[in-house]
């Protein structure tokens, strides 16, 4: 058996969490392997809308097991939170939850870290999610971290050593007020170690190669997206992971051989939130209409996301770096009042036409689009892919011309329900 990995080929947001979720009947084991609570993975069914941020999308599913991996990075007062929650909903996750020993922890001084670090670059700032991302894994790459399996043994006296040189810092570096935010972070923080301690603490690479080998299925559910990988992104505006599908071997410790499926998640247009280069943003009425439309606002802060046309040179770098094997296009239902639909085919750069996707996305890059006709037609209510609007077959049609992958899903809604096979 091989390994599937799923992962969002734009800058985040493309509805992971809801084809995960539809995916999981289909294996038997779904792992996340990068990022942290950076991530909001939204999922609808039988009335419940639930947005999950360290934990992996197939938890609403029946005898699946479900690992967070060792590239993922745990803040255990988000991870309480989302445990209480679920809890709350009647899913007790305890049996089916296992977490890796070498997932790094994300301290309360990580948080407060990320805080100083935008407030110093000002209007340079990234627009972290500020949930201390960026300063965990700085602490990982610089051999600095603290592991989930570091709470077995002397677990406050690295604790405290850590918080001692982050205070130093944010003290005399960036002369940031962290005292009282500090406080309440800590309290929160140590029950959820508390709760972390509930749970199977693993060597995840081992559990998920004896599973490959007992015949299992794995999916590997991404975190963000392409655009915002930490090599091939649009940098520094970036996360601080690899997102891609590499970042699947490093993140579970599966080797590349063992990778089989890529799915490539896309929406029919594209979103960003944060700041950074985004070439195809509409700043008019369209990009508004997207946003009410698609109800484009953060699902973990809450920020509004900028929208803008869909961006095929991206894309087809994205699909590049992944290998992606099968395309599921997302929110089609969103433009389904729009009389033209455009996409980007082109960057021209310095008055030269090009396909190719650049160093950097900076002002001199012009999208140049070419239109589609819309569909005009509601398609949340669609079953079959017999029953689509000539119009939308035609856009899938292009864009499986123009991406040589097939595009094997479609999604014309939020609900588990609203998802074409083709
Ligand atoms: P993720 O981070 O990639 O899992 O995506 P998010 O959950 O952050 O954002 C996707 C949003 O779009 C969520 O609010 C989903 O409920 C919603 N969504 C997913 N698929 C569709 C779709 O096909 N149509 C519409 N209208 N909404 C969708
Ligand atoms: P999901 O998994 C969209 C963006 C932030 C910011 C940049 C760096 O839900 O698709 P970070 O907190 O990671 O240091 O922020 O990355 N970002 C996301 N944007 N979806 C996400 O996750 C994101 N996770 C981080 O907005 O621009
Ligand atoms: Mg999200």
């Amino acid at each position: 058996m091989k390994v599937d990995v799923l992962l969002g080929l734009q800058w985040g947001d493309e509805g992971k969490g809801k084809v995960v979720d539809v995916l999981t009947p289909h294996y038997d084991v779904i792992t996340r392997f990068q990022g942290g609570p950076n991530a909001g993975h939204t999922l609808e069914f039988n009335n419940i809308k639930h947005v999950l941020h360290t934990i992996p999308s197939g938890i609403f599913r029946e005898d699946k097991v479900n690992v967070i991996g060792n590239g993922v990075v745990i803040d255990p007062s988000i991870f309480k939170k989302e445990i209480d929650s679920l809890l709350k909903l009647g899913f007790d996750l305890k049996k089916t939850l296992y977490i890796s020993k070498k997932a790094h922890l994300i301290l309360p001084t990580h948080r407060l870290l990320d805080a100083a670090i935008e407030a110093a670059k000002g209007a340079a700032k990234i627009g972290s999610t500020l949930k201390g991302i960026g300063p965990a894994y700085r602490d990982k790459i610089g051999r600095d971290g603290l592991r989930v399996g570091d709470i077995m043994h002397n677990f406050k006296e690295k604790y405290d050593a850590r918080v001692k040189q982050h205070i130093d810092l944010l003290t005399n570096f960036y002369h940031f007020d962290y005292k009282e935010a500090l406080s309440d972070y800590e309290k929160a923080w140590f029950e959820g170690i508390e709760t972390i301690r509930q749970f199977q603490l693993i060597e995840s690479e081992t559990f998920i190669n004896n599973q490959i080998k007992l015949g299992k299925s794995v999916i590997a559910e991404g975190a963000q997206g392409t655009m915002l990988d930490i090599d091939f992104g649009s940098y520094p505006f970036v996360t601080s992971s690899n997102t891609i599908s590499a970042g699947a071997c490093t993140g579970l410790g599966i080797a590349p051989n063992k990778i089989g499926k890529v799915y490539g998640i896309f929406k029919a247009y594209c979103t960003r939130v944060g700041s950074g280069p985004f070439p195809t943003e509409l700043h008019d009425a369209t990009g508004q209409k997207l946003r009410d439309v698609g109800h484009e606002y953060g699902s973990t802060t809450g920020r509004p996301r900028r929208c803008g046309w869909l961006d095929l040179v991206a894309l087809k770098y994205a699909i590049m770096i992944n290998g992606v094997t099968e395309l599921i296009m997302m929110k089609a239902d969103v433009m389904d009042e729009f009389e033209t639909i455009s996409v980007c085919t082109h960057y021209k750069i310095d008055g030269q036409l090009t396909e190719d996707f650049p160093y950097e996305l900076n002002d001199s890059v012009e999208p140049i689009y070419e239109s589609l006709a819309g569909w005009k037609a509601p398609l949340t209510g669609i079953t079959k892919e017999k029953d689509f609007p000539k119009e939308l077959s035609d856009y899938i049609s292009y864009l499986e011309a123009q991406l040589h992958v097939p595009i094997t899903i479609v999604s014309v809604g939020p609900n588990r329900s609203q998802t074409i096979v083709r």
